[in-house]
């Protein structure tokens, strides 16, 4: 993959809105527990922000890959191989691997019946305590190690 100087500004919209729509899917799970339930029992389910928010999601997850993968990403900071760096990039791999493998858990309870709510559930509260380590670690870099980290996702370069 290319290394860049700095992530564009379709990497850091991407990135703010996929972060926002995450946090909304995840407060309104419940409700989508509510509406499956509902049409269990021979009910309909109208809209359902939680489905919405999933497919949309799923989406934009695909279309950032794709970006990154045809413009690339800036190095993570510290020494190449370092545990630092390394931790980073397994960290970033499995927050991706998980905006696809979540949604798409979603797609398979709500659209084909499966019966997959127990690891979809997991899934996602696993990819919350992942981004929730993220922030503090972002905001370490930010604050503590004062490396203008958090720059790099507010600036184009
Ligand atoms: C649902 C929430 C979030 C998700 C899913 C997420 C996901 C990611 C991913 C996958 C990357 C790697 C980008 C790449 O190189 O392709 C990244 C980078 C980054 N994120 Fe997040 N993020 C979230 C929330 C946040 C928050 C709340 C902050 C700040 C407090 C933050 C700060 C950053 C920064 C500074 C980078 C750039 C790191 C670097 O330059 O290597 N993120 N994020």
């Amino acid at each position: 993959m290319k290394t860049t100087t700095g992530y564009s500004g379709t990497q850091i919209a991407l990135h703010w809105l996929v972060a926002v729509l995450i946090l909304v899917a995840w407060l309104t799970g419940e409700g989508a527990e509510e509406a499956l339930e509902a049409v269990e029992e021979g009910g309909t389910a109208g809209f359902v922000p939680h489905v919405a928010m999933g497919l949309a999601i799923l989406a934009l997850v695909v279309v950032r890959i794709m970006v990154r993968m045809s413009r690339g990403a800036p190095a993570a900071p510290g020494a190449a191989g370092s545990l630092a760096v390394r931790a980073a990039e397994w960290g970033h791999g499995l927050i991706y691997l998980l905006m696809i493998a979540v949604p798409l858990g979603g797609i398979s309870v709500w659209f084909l019946g499966m019966d997959l709510e127990g690891a979809h559930k997991l899934a996602a509260n696993l990819l919350m305590l992942l981004v929730l380590g993220h922030a503090l670690m972002a905001l370490y870099h930010q604050y503590v190690l004062k490396d203008g980290l958090l720059r790099r996702m507010m600036k184009a370069g």
